[in-house]
C-alpha cells in the first residue's frame, strides 16, 4: 500500500483491509515494538473543518509511531488567511511531508489533493461524501469484538443523507456480504440515490425504513449517527427532523443481548447517556480504535 491515495473506502479491496485490521490487532498487542517505525518521518494534517477524534487520534498515531505531524486547524493562522488557495497550500505541504491528511468542507477536496500531491493523500472527511478512516474504524470494531463482518443484520440510523461517515460505513459493510442491511431515517434524510444505486449495482440488498421500534429486535449491529446539522441548506428543514430517534434503555429492551450500538461521535442527543455503561455501548471503544488503525494506514501508506 505504500503511496496510496486514501479518499473512498471503495479504494481498498477487502483483502487489504483485513491486513489492516490484523496490523492495527498486533499494534494493539505489542505497541512498543512500532515505537520507532516512522521515526524521522513527517505527517501532515491540514483540517479546514472542526475535528476532535480524527485529527487528534491521527496525531496520536503518528507519535506512536515516532514520526512528527505538522497541524493546521485554524485557516486564519495560515496564508488561507491572505488569498493562497487550496492547490499551492497542498503543494507546500507536499514538499514538507511524507503523507498528508486533509478534512475540507467541499467534497472532492481530497481527491483534488490528491491529483496535486505527490505524497499519498488521506481524507479524512471531504463535505458529505467520505470519511473511510472512520469506517475502517468502525469495520475494525465490529471485526475485533464479534470476530466476523459477514452475515450480520446492521442497521444505519439518522442522517443518512448528509452523513459522510454513514456512507462510508455503508459501502465498507457493502464489501462483507451482510446478512441484511437495514437503512433507518426520516424520509427526508435517505441516503443519496447515487449511494443507493452504487448499491444496487453491487447486488445490495437493502431495507429503508423509518420504524426503528420495528427493526431493533432482528439486529447484530446499530449503527447510529448525528443529524449533520451544519449540512442543512434551511434551519427550518433541521429544525423539523432533529430529535427524530434517540436510543435508551427502554428501546434497547427488545434488543439481542450481543448488539453493538455504535457512533462515530461526536453524538448529539441521539444516544442516551444512560446507555453508555450497558453491555450494548460500544462508542468509546470504538473511538480507542482509532488510534491503532491509523498507526496501521500510516505505518502501510508510508512505509509499505
Ligand atoms: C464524523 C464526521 O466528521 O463526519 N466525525 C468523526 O470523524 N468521528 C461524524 C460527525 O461529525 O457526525
Amino acid at each position: 500500500m505504500k503511496g496510496r491515495d486514501i479518499i473512498s473506502i471503495l479504494d481498498l479491496s477487502r483483502k487489504e483491509l483485513l491486513n489492516i485490521f490484523k496490523l492495527a490487532s498486533e499494534i494493539e498487542d505489542a505497541p512498543n515494538v512500532y515505537r520507532d517505525e516512522l521515526r524521522g518521518h513527517v505527517l501532515a494534517l491540514l483540517f479546514f473543518e472542526p475535528s476532535t477524534r480524527t485529527m487528534y487520534s491521527f496525531q496520536t498515531a503518528m507519535a506512536r509511531l515516532g514520526g512528527y505531524s505538522l497541524v493546521f486547524s485554524d485557516t486564519s493562522k495560515t496564508s488561507i488567511a491572505k488569498g493562497e488557495t487550496l492547490g499551492d497550500t497542498i503543494r507546500m505541504f507536499d514538499g514538507y511531508a511524507d503523507a498528508i491528511v486533509i478534512r475540507h468542507k467541499i467534497e472532492g477536496a481530497a481527491k483534488y489533493a490528491a491529483d496535486i500531491a505527490e505524497a499519498p493523500v488521506i481524507n479524512a472527511g471531504d463535505g458529505t461524501h467520505h470519511h473511510p478512516t472512520q469506517a475502517i474504524i468502525d469495520l475494525y470494531t465490529i471485526w475485533k469484538y464479534r470476530r466476523r463482518l459477514e452475515g450480520l443484520n446492521i442497521g444505519v440510523l439518522g442522517d443518512l443523507k448528509y452523513g459522510r461517515a454513514s456512507t462510508s460505513f455503508i459501502y465498507g459493510v457493502s464489501l462483507f456480504k451482510p446478512n441484511k442491511l437495514f437503512l433507518i431515517s426520516p424520509t427526508e434524510l435517505r441516503l443519496k440515490e447515487e449511494v443507493k444505486s452504487d448499491l444496487d449495482k453491487f447486488g445490495l440488498d437493502y431495507i429503508e425504513t423509518t420504524d426503528l421500534e420495528g427493526v431493533i429486535k432482528d439486529l447484530d449491529i446499530l449503527y447510529v449517527t448525528r443529524i449533520q446539522k451544519e449540512r442543512f441548506p434551511d434551519p427550518a428543514e433541521y429544525e423539523r427532523v432533529k430529535g427524530s430517534y434517540v436510543v435508551n434503555m427502554d428501546l434497547l429492551r427488545s434488543a439481542r443481548e450481543t448488539l453493538m450500538v455504535m457512533h462515530p461521535l461526536p453524538r448529539v442527543d441521539e444516544i442516551s447517556t444512560d446507555v453508555d455503561s450497558s453491555r450494548y455501548a460500544y462508542y468509546f471503544k470504538q473511538a480507542k480504535c482509532g488510534v491503532p488503525i491509523r498507526m496501521a494506514i500510516l505505518k502501510l501508506i508510508i512505509k509499505g
